[in-house]
């Protein structure tokens, strides 16, 4: 299925050619039910749930987990990008749309559940933080996730135990963001290949900047 990653006038952790190698990588696997863990403002959400209620004719299931706001347990993690503390855009009238006319903050729940109103019956926002969160979330009928949430070590490696405790073995994806120099953190680097090593895992990486793990 070959879908054009939208921006929906939004900003989106992948721009330019990253959203449209993502939704590839998606549409490869042809999951049923996804997961993203980091949110942000919801557009790699909404290209998500466009692929799978087409490829899935609307029997699908999207699970989307970030702080949207709330505390943070891992103090360590690179939580804030500059956009989410006062919403700043380059483009003027975004500014006047979203702060001044909306007066909407495009990272929180309320925000996303609008853009992703369509699918309502088919998503799940969860607001938390992962190193809490995810645990208590069942995860067993997960086929793909996006692992784009908290950047620092003890949270990437937090996340990946408990996505493969529940995945392991199944022949599941998950698709780690900001591995390779393209997008490179290296703390992120750092979590993904000890894990791999300690678990016997293969990576794929894609484009130099995704580590996929098959399970
Ligand atoms: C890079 S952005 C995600 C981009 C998004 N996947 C996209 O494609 O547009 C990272 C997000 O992770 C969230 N985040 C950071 N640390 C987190 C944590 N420990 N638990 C849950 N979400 C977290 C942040 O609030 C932020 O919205």
């Amino acid at each position: 299925m070959q879908l054009k990653y939208k921006s929906y006038w939004r900003k989106s952790g992948l721009k330019g050619k990253w959203g449209n190698i993502f939704l590839e990588r998606l549409s490869n696997y042809n999951p049923k039910n996804v997961l993203e863990i980091g949110v942000f403002c919801g557009v790699t959400a909404r290209n998500t749930c466009d692929l799978l209620s087409k490829t899935n004719e609307k029997n699908f299931s999207y699970i989307g987990i970030d702080l949207f706001g709330s505390d943070q347990n891992e103090y360590k993690d690179e939580i804030k990008p500059k956009f989410l503390k006062d919403q700043k855009f380059s483009n003027p009238l975004k500014n006047i749309y979203y702060n001044y006319i909306l007066r909407e903050n495009l990272n929180s729940v309320q925000s996303v559940s609008k853009l992703l109103k369509e699918y309502k019956d088919n998503i799940r926002l969860i607001s938390g933080d992962t190193n809490k969160v995810l645990k208590e979330i069942d995860l067993q009928n997960i086929d793909f996730t996006f692992l784009d949430g908290g950047h620092s070590y003890q949270t990437v490696i937090n996340d990946l135990t408990i996505l493969y405790g529940s995945m392991k073995d199944k022949k599941k994806v998950i698709l780690c963001d900001d591995y390779g120099k393209e997008s490179y953190i290296p703390e992120v680097e750092k979590a993904i290949n000890d894990f791999a090593k300690q678990n016997n895992l293969k990576l794929n990486i894609i484009e130099n900047r995704f580590a996929e793990i098959i399970t």
